[in-house]
């Protein structure tokens, strides 16, 4: 008997079954204040992004900082940040949101919430 046979089925990149949040549009993170170092990790390059407390934090090309709520308005699934043209695209269906969150382009139709960003030498406060 094989142990593999056991395991669960992951997720191998599939449109449309994957990273979905159950049905219904979620709800953005509220009450947020959050710190993230960004002399490490993705964030320490311009063009990087990363998840955290399901928002999206990213540094732009410039070296700013852009924070957004991840999950896509349509169906949940966590943006991507595409540093070449400033915006947040979601892998599954393809909606696209500008820097600040505002839908571009359907199937979302409600914005990402932006938060607000800080830089304290290396340190960078997330808040509401
Ligand atoms: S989940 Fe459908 S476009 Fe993002």
């Amino acid at each position: 008997m094989g142990a593999a046979a056991l395991l669960a089925p992951v997720c191998l990149g599939g449109l449309a079954a994957c990273g979905k949040s159950g049905g219904g549009s979620p709800s953005a993170p509220t009450n947020v204040d959050f710190t993230v170092d960004v002399s490490t990790g993705a964030l320490a390059t311009n063009g990087g992004f990363l998840v955290m407390n399901s928002i999206i934090i990213a540094r732009t090309n410039n070296g700013a900082f852009l924070a957004v709520s991840a999950a896509c308005t349509h169906e949940g699934t966590n943006v991507n940040y595409v540093a070449g043209s400033n915006k947040f695209v979601c892998p599954n269906h393809g909606a696209q949101f500008s820097s600040t969150g505002a839908v571009i382009l359907g199937p979302a139709t409600r914005n990402l919430t932006s938060y607000n960003t800080s830089l304290n030498g290396t340190s960078l406060r997330v808040y509401s």
